[in-house]
């Protein structure tokens, strides 16, 4: 099973959920059943490794971004992909005008619709404001993944 996890610019909010979701693989004993990756809608950091700022909140966790920053492939990702999540309103709106068809628009879901303690319906954009942004993504993303796999066991 193939997870695709999309945000803005894809160094920071979906770079975490990837790394996040590969440790919580990792111990869920599922990382060779289900492998993830991250993209971006726009691709202005392509090519770029996480922020720093994003990068050093992971840390603390216990979390490493390996990944480096690229825009979504329509044709590639959509194909290749069973789930494709988004992070925000704004991109789950970008990502249903671009599927390439109705089947491929079944596979966007949003981040938060998997989280089961947290009430944010999205993961906020954490760019431009400060250090406690960044904690409060990763706050989110550790409950959002933790539902995502409860529900992806049921389906292997
Ligand atoms: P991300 O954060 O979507 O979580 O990676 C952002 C990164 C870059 C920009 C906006 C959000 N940007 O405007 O360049």
């Amino acid at each position: 099973m193939n997870i695709l996890f999309i945000c803005l610019g894809n160094i920071c909010r979906s770079p975490s959920a990837e790394s996040i979701m590969n440790k919580k693989l990792y111990d869920h004993k599922l990382h060779e059943k289900i492998q993830c990756d991250s993209a971006g809608i726009i691709d202005t950091h392509e090519g770029q490794r996480a922020d720093q700022r994003m990068v050093r909140a992971l840390s603390k966790r216990g979390y490493t971004s390996t990944s480096y920053s690229r825009p979504i492939e329509k044709d590639v990702d959509f194909e290749e992909f069973d789930y494709i999540v988004a992070m925000d309103n704004e991109n789950f709106k970008n990502l249903t005008a671009m599927a390439p068809s109705s089947e491929a628009k079944k596979k966007i879901f949003m981040m938060c619709d998997f989280a089961t303690n947290r009430k944010e319906k999205e993961v906020p954009d954490p760019y431009y404001g400060g250090e406690s942004g960044f904690e409060l993504v990763i706050d989110i993303l550790e409950d959002a993944c933790e539902g995502l796999i409860e529900k992806l066991k049921k389906e292997l």
